[in-house]
């Protein structure tokens, strides 16, 4: 199983990365700018590579040989969801699992779902092209929309689809990424769906934390 991670050193992905190494016997390319930051991970089974999402040719070249990609990004996920839509099928690479966020189908219900509009309605729109354009692509994709992240070092998850109200405020990183090792290594596992995520028992007016 060879896993191109794009945005290594994002959060998310830091913690996905250990569990892949813990756990799996993937080889993984992580893609990032300024790859000096995951240098020590370089060995047989992890290539490290400098590149931009939106430079085509280079993310072209990291998908040589990739059976699963895995986008961990921010800020222009229109652009980026772009240019890894055209690298993925100039390469013939099908399966994208891609992290978006809670609230682009305005899902959150209750004064949660209030909240939280207020607190990042702005921020959410590219979020949600980024998913149309995904699901619109003829990929085989997984788009995951967590709740609040937390640093917490905890696995603790459950799922709601896409028909149905989002559940809980918060849920911890490395229960995404642990979610996000499960599909690659299972990859009809949440096949073409888009999940949110969340810790259970967590609902309420805000995140406990913030
Ligand atoms: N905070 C929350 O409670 C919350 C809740 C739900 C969803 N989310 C969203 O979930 C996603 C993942 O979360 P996270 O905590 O792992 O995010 P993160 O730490 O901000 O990671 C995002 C990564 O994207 C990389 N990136 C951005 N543009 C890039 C480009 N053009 N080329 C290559 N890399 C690029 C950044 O790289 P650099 O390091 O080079 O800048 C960064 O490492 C984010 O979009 C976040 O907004 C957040």
């Amino acid at each position: 199983m060879n896993v191109l991670i794009l945005g290594a050193n994002g959060q998310i992905a830091r913690y996905a990365i250990d569990l892949f190494l813990k756990d799996t016997n993937a080889n993984l390319t992580l893609y990032l700018r300024n790859a000096e930051r995951l240098s020590e991970y370089q060995s047989d089974h992890v290539k490290v590579m400098d590149g931009d999402v939106l430079d085509d040719q280079k993310l072209k070249q990291a998908m040589t040989g990739i059976d699963v990609v895995y986008a961990n990004l921010s800020g222009d996920m229109e652009g980026q969801a772009k240019s890894i839509i055209k690298a993925m099928k100039e390469t013939n690479v099908t399966r994208l699992i891609f992290i978006t966020t809670l609230g682009i189908y305005d899902e959150v219900p209750g004064e949660f779902g209030e909240w939280n509009n207020q607190t990042i309605g702005p921020y959410l729109e590219p979020y949600r092209i980024a998913a149309d354009l995904i699901e619109d692509s003829g990929l085989n994709y997984t788009i995951i929309r967590p709740a609040w992240l937390t640093h917490n070092d905890e696995i603790d998850f459950e799922i709601t689809d896409k028909s149905e109200p989002f559940k809980g405020t918060e849920v911890s990183r490395k229960s995404v990424a642990s979610l996000v090792v499960d599909i690659a290594e299972n990859p009809e596992l949440h096949s073409r769906q888009n999940i949110g995520v969340n810790k259970p028992n967590t609902e309420g007016p805000k995140p406990a934390f913030y």
